[in-house]
């Protein structure tokens, strides 16, 4: 099988070719659209989904010449058909669709948050079901992943994505878009001592998550170390710093919550995984693989250039589905709210809010 993935959902405009014998990824382009982002200090919707329609024909070129294949080799199309921004979802769907069309080859419309949790198996072979921790700059969820099409959702965010957190955080400490990457540097020459931020949720039961109140104590601290000023450069790495070791305290808090559960429903399950674009974060990988030595799970990362958004996720996912026997119809719409768990009780946080 050699799949084209297409993903457009969000920021990155990337096409990938993933093949079902190693090595699994043929080809894979992503165009990261932070330049065009960054003067807004975050993602504008309407600028994302031209700059997907003026690049994704180059990007799909680009992975088909990687791979050394021409369109004739594909055996199916795969293309994040939600949840995301609309514009850009709708920009890869009709480019999957028109290629699945021409060629006469299966289209399969990928949830964009599966590209993230099967992600894992292009690397390493991990048996289901595996625990889950999905951190991404619109979605924070611990998940059972039972197989593909198949998630059980343990807790979610109640406001903001661990992303948005970051991203949120940055912007108040004046660092660059995106977030993440900007406050893991800066955190790099900080205390993460010296300003007590909150820990959200820490101690609570379940697995829920909140990050709206972190964000306001983070605020205030800014204030207060500012005044009618500027933050110091010291300052604000000591903050940046905080606010990092808050919001991995507090996944750590809940993922160990999670591991209880997942033990006891799933007591052949072994692994526990992270994904999504926070999970390219350094210090957050070492805490993990550290809980889950303490809890006897093994822990499996995607490498970070495959923890933020991609093609290949999306082609793999659409293997996984494919080897399902299953496909979707030319008549598809895309879904920019598409739960992976559809008997989760519906919140208001990240990716559901109107
Ligand atoms: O999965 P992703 O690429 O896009 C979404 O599906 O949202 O995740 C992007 C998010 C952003 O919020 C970005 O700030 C965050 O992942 N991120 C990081 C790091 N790299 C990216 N957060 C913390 N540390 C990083 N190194
Ligand atoms: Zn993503």
């Amino acid at each position: 099988m050699m799949v084209l993935g297409i993903e457009t959902s969000c920021d990155e405009t990337a096409a990938a070719v993933v093949s079902d014998t190693p090595p699994f990824i043929r080809g894979n382009i992503v165009f990261s659209q932070t330049a065009e982002h960054r003067p807004y200090g975050g993602i504008v919707p309407e600028i994302a989904a031209r700059a997907h329609l003026d690049h994704l024909d180059g990007m799909i070129e680009r992975a088909l010449a990687e791979a050394k294949i021409g369109f004739d080799a594909l055996s199916a199309v795969a293309a994040t058909g939600g949840p995301g921004l609309i514009g850009g979802v709708i920009v890869g769907v009709m480019e999957a669709k028109a290629v699945a069309l021409a060629r006469g080859i299966p289209f399969v419309a990928v949830n964009h948050l599966e590209g993230h949790a099967l992600s894992v198996r292009l690397i390493a072979p991990v048996a289901f079901p595996y625990l889950l921790l999905l951190v991404s700059g619109g979605h924070c969820q611990l998940l059972i992943v039972e197989g593909a099409g198949r998630y059980r959702r343990l807790g979610t965010t109640i406001d903001d994505a661990a992303g948005e957190a970051f991203d949120k955080g940055a912007k108040l400490l004046g660092l660059s878009y995106p977030g993440g990457p900007a406050i893991e540097r800066a955190a790099k020459a900080g205390d993460a001592a010296r300003f007590p931020l909150p820990r959200p949720m820490a101690g609570r039961p379940g697995c829920d998550f909140s990050f709206s109140g972190l964000k306001t104590a983070l605020r205030l601290a800014v204030a207060r170390q500012a005044g009618a000023g500027a933050l110091a450069a010291q300052d604000a790495a000591d903050l940046a710093a905080s606010l990092q070791a808050a919001i991995i305290e507090s996944l750590l808090d809940r993922t160990r919550n999670a591991i209880a559960i997942f033990k006891e429903r799933c007591p052949v399950g072994e692994t526990l995984v992270v994904a999504g674009g926070v999970a390219a974060n350094t210090a957050l990988r070492h805490r993990l693989e550290a809980l889950a030595a303490e809890t006897a799970l093994d822990f499996v990362a995607p490498p970070p250039w495959l923890c933020t958004d991609n093609g290949a996720m999306i082609g793999w996912a659409g293997i996984e589905r494919l080897k399902l026997g299953l496909s979707d119809a030319l008549d598809f719409a895309p879904r920019p709210r598409w739960p992976l768990d559809p008997d989760a009780v519906r919140v208001r946080g990240a990716g559901v809010k109107a």
